[in-house]
């Protein structure tokens, strides 16, 4: 496989090995890679010649020092796993120095209203980081295909955002969330869950799936007033936010439409680890 540690050398590179038909498929990460990083790099490798990963834990989306601090770093075990994949991938894991060229600081995006919602609520400044680094990477990479996750629902949408802002040529495919076996949204935050912790997070997505079906009769609200009851019974689970929100402008849907695409979306932290959700209503 071959790896970069340096933009200067990857471009070099993928300069070498492109040709005017050929596709380069590109899955940004930040490590600690799990099987939902490996799904979203299959799909690349299927549908792409070339297929880049990054692994890279970027500064200034995280608004939580102790966030960036404790975020798992598993470089060695990661690049075996890639290995094991395909090694036709090439990775790039550059330093910190090598993307921001001095000092790490983002730049200021404006993403027409969805970096105010929820995650942009709760976590300032965490998308204005995420673009900065997304777009860096796409000039770096410059590739025909991105892959995200849709448990970052709000993410994929921003950087759809980003991308039609910017006239970028890079197609945005959104990819179906993976679970581990109790439907705990994979996470590379879940290593640091406890056993118990890890078990007790099934509650999470248990609480969607039995507010989805609520939904099909109650009100956005209703429902809302239902989750906040259930967590207020769990202490170990704090809800940061339940939201039913429009998919495309990421406002809450306040009254049901045929022709609005509702999403329900959740943030819990356990023992100081953040974990996010989210579900299709419709
Ligand atoms: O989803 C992530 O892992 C990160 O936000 C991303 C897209 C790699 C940017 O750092």
């Amino acid at each position: 496989m071959n790896i970069f540690y340096g933009k200067a050398a990857l471009i070099d590179f993928l300069k070498s090995i492109k040709t005017t038909h050929s596709t380069i498929g590109f899955v940004p990460t930040m490590g600690a890679l799990h099987q939902g990083h490996l799904a979203l790099m299959q799909k690349s490798l299927y549908e792409n010649e070339h297929t880049v990963v990054s692994i890279f834990v970027n500064p200034t989306q995280f608004n939580n020092p102790e966030d960036l601090a404790k975020y798992p770093r598993t470089l060695e075990e990661d690049v075996k796993k890639l290995t094991a994949l395909s090694p036709k991938i090439i990775l790039y894991a550059p330093t910190v120095e090598d993307i921001y060229d001095g000092q790490p600081v983002s730049q200021s995006f404006d993403f027409d209203g969805l970096e105010n919602q929820m995650e942009g609520k709760f976590r300032p400044g965490h998308f204005n980081g995420v673009g900065t680094i997304v777009k860096r990477l796409f000039e770096i990479v410059e590739p025909t295909n991105a892959y995200f996750g849709e448990k970052d629902f709000q993410q994929l949408q921003i950087v759809k955002k980003m991308v039609a802002k910017n006239n970028l040529k890079v197609n945005v495919v959104g990819c179906p969330i993976y679970r581990e076996p109790n439907n705990l949204a994979m996470s590379s935050r879940n290593e640091r869950l406890s056993d118990h912790e890890r078990e007790t997070a099934a509650i999470i997505f248990q609480t969607l799936k039995i507010a989805k079906e609520k939904f099909k009769s109650k009100s956005a609200t209703s429902v809302s007033e239902w989750v906040q009851k259930s967590f207020e019974k769990n202490p170990m689970l704090i809800l940061e936010y339940f939201v039913i929100a429009d998919e495309a402008t990421l406002l809450p849907c306040l009254r049901k439409n045929k022709n609005k695409k509702c999403r329900a979306f959740i943030a819990i932290v356990v023992n100081n680890i953040r974990l996010i959700d989210t579900i299709s209503l419709n």
